[in-house]
């Protein structure tokens, strides 16, 4: 028996099982055939190797269509509610891992408008302030300026209206209800929109004037908007867009997905100074047991540990090693505070380098940016 588990682009609650999502949504594992097809064209993306990104659709048709010189587009997105996390980011990285194997172009999509609407705390100022903020920690990434558009819903909306209002004419109200779970109390902006995050599938071939197939890589959580896009792409005159699924990254407090609506001790944030960084990590839930010596003779549970989960998603690249660690986490030998402690100078070196480069992105967004 599965707990009770709820995702949907606006609540992630309960423990969620991965297995069961796909089927409840209806996509696809990434199955070994689809892997060794990736692994064809460059070193196989960690995440990839993992297990992170772990379903699809229509990711095996994106891959036919390279193969036969179509090419595609990439297109994910940021709401922009507040400063950028360590779990955002992981998308991020293997977005920009498929945009330098197959020289794709990518459009970043800042909602300030979404964030807005759905947050009481905000307004409409400060999300776009955060956007701004944010597009710092995108640039830093190291996204091919050649190639990559980065947009503010509330600037770029003259070139996406027209297509927005087409799609919003062809999705019902009880559609969207079942889909994101809202009811009448949702304020109006809210349900219309799904017809602005569905609009950047569709702005590569918008601009070339003929369709281009778009891969969306994102969390598993904002699989719903897209199934409402797929549904109405092709009377739209567009191709639908396929989708490459992550699992969301577990917060330091343990599972569920990293949230920034928390004080923030339970997340790292990518602007976090050294002591900040390990006072995080050093208070991280672990799956330790409750003295030394029980740990040392009962070993501790790797599989409910924060620590091991980062160095999992990201953080210990080397599969043998990570074997290791798993291995002497479970036997007792190696224990939480050394184990911390390693985590935070990897999570660390990380972070300074990425400071580093978002300092010398604020002279660079407008390489970046894309106006109407
Ligand atoms: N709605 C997303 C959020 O809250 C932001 C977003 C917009 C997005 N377009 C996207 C995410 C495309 C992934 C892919 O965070």
């Amino acid at each position: 028996m599965t707990e009770e588990f709820e995702v949907t682009p606006y609540k992630v609650s309960g423990e969620v099982d991965y297995d069961e999502l796909v089927d409840r949504f209806g996509t696809k594992k990434i199955d070994d055939d689809l892997i060794d097809r990736l692994a064809r064209h460059g070193p196989l993306h960690i995440m990839l190797r993992r297990g992170i990104f772990y379903s699809h659709r229509d990711l095996d048709w994106v891959l036919d269509q390279y193969d036969k010189g179509v090419g595609f587009t990439l297109y994910t997105g940021r709401g922009p509610s507040g400063p950028v996390h360590i779990g955002h980011t992981m998308p991020w990285l293997f977005t920009k891992y498929l945009q330098d194997t197959f020289k794709a172009s990518l459009w970043f999509q800042l909602t300030d408008d979404e964030k807005f609407m759905f947050y009481d705390h905000l307004s409409l100022e400060e999300t776009k302030r955060w956007g701004y903020e944010n597009a710092l920690d995108i640039i830093a990434l190291g996204f091919d300026p050649d190639l990559t558009n980065i947009f503010l819903d509330t600037e770029y909306i003259k070139t996406m209206y027209p297509t927005a209002v087409k799609a919003a004419k062809r999705i019902n109200f009880s559609t969207i209800r079942a889909v994101f779970g809202f009811d009448n109390s949702n304020n109006i902006g809210s349900i219309f929109f799904t017809s602005i995050q569905t609009v950047p599938c569709f702005l590569e071939s918008m601009q070339r004037e003929s369709n281009v197939p778009c891969l969306i890589p994102c969390g598993i959580d904002q699989d719903p908007h897209f199934r409402v896009t797929r549904d109405i792409a092709e009377g739209l005159g567009f191709l639908k867009p396929a989708l490459v699924h992550a699992k969301l990254m577990p917060s330091l407090a343990g599972s569920e997905k990293m949230s920034t609506s928390t004080k923030g001790e339970d997340t790292v944030f990518m602007t976090d100074d050294e002591a900040t960084t390990k006072r995080k990590i050093m208070n991280a839930f672990t799956g330790g047991r409750v003295s030394v010596e029980e740990q040392r003779r009962e070993g501790g549970n790797p599989e409910i540990c924060a620590v091991y989960q980062y160095c999992l998603y990201y953080f210990e690249p080397d599969d043998a090693k990570l074997a290791e660690l798993h291995a002497s986490c479970q036997s007792g030998s190696i224990l939480c505070g050394e184990c911390k402690s390693r985590l935070f100078d990897k999570v660390w070196k990380f972070l300074e380098n990425h400071q580093v480069a978002r300092e010398k992105a604020k002279d660079r967004i407008e390489e970046f940016f894309v106006r109407d």
